[in-house]
């Protein structure tokens, strides 16, 4: 986690995404939206306080800690929750949710299985907001793919059927600007910088891959980051 020291998300876009599930979901003070793999809580913490809605997120990994004085000192400890628990098989009864979120990271918990449940969580007619990574196009060279990432090569339109499988109408697929992840890289960098410069014996791992293969220009032209808004139908 130290790569991502000091910033509020952990995804090329985030807070674009956020802004965008602000400005189209018509949330309020009646509105209860679940957040998968919230990460830092910043998200749920956004959402409560543009619209004081009531936020539960649930992430596999236990930042609840942090996470939890964080609700504190954004006063929005009433609304917002976090729990342990795997985007998979949510742990929440079926159809209480307005709206559902998972921002960069259905792709990690398993893209259909994480669809499936959040469609479960949904009332009919409720909104989903999810970003992941995806290809310009179906047919990448396997020097720009990286290991742990989905290798099925999923293009935008793949995706969106993806989506539409698991019972949703969708209400807009953008592939982000090359900017989004030049953004996220760029705090990165600089962490790795002061890691190394204390540990030179760290080993970058995924990260590392993603940045050379990024450098070399064969990132740029292959990934793509997509955000995808859609309707429980
Ligand atoms: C790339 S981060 C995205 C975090 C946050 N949504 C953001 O954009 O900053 C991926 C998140 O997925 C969580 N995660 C991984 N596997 C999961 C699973 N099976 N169920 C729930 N969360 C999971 C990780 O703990 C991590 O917080």
């Amino acid at each position: 986690m130290a790569i991502y020291a000091g910033q509020d998300f952990f995804t090329p876009g985030a807070a674009e995404t956020v802004d965008l599930i602000s400005r189209t979901f018509g949330l309020d003070e009646r509105s209860r939206v679940l957040e998968v793999a919230y990460g830092s809580g910043e998200g749920a913490c956004r959402l409560a306080e543009r619209h004081g809605c009531s936020v539960l997120g649930v992430d596999i990994h236990p930042l609840v800690k942090f996470t939890a004085r964080k609700t504190a000192v954004r006063v929005v400890r009433d609304r917002v929750a976090f729990a342990i628990g795997d985007g998979g098989e949510l742990p929440v009864r079926d159809g209480v949710f307005d709206a559902a979120i998972c921002i960069g990271a259905p792709s990690i918990v398993g893209t259909e299985r994480c669809l499936a449940a959040m469609r479960r969580a949904l009332r009919a007619g409720g909104m989903i907001a999810v970003s992941d990574w995806v290809w310009c196009e179906g047919k990448v060279p396997a020097e720009a793919v990286i290991e742990g990432i989905d290798p099925r090569l999923l293009t935008l339109d793949a995706y969106a059927d993806l989506i539409r499988a698991a019972g949703f109408e969708i209400v807009s697929a953008e592939a982000l600007p090359r900017s989004a992840w030049d953004d996220y890289y760029e705090p990165i960098r600089a962490n790795i910088a002061a890691i190394r410069a204390e540990h030179p014996d760290w080993s970058k791992g995924q990260i590392g891959d993603e940045l050379r293969i990024w450098d070399s220009g064969l990132g740029p032209a292959w990934w793509v980051y997509g955000v995808f808004v859609a309707r429980a139908v």
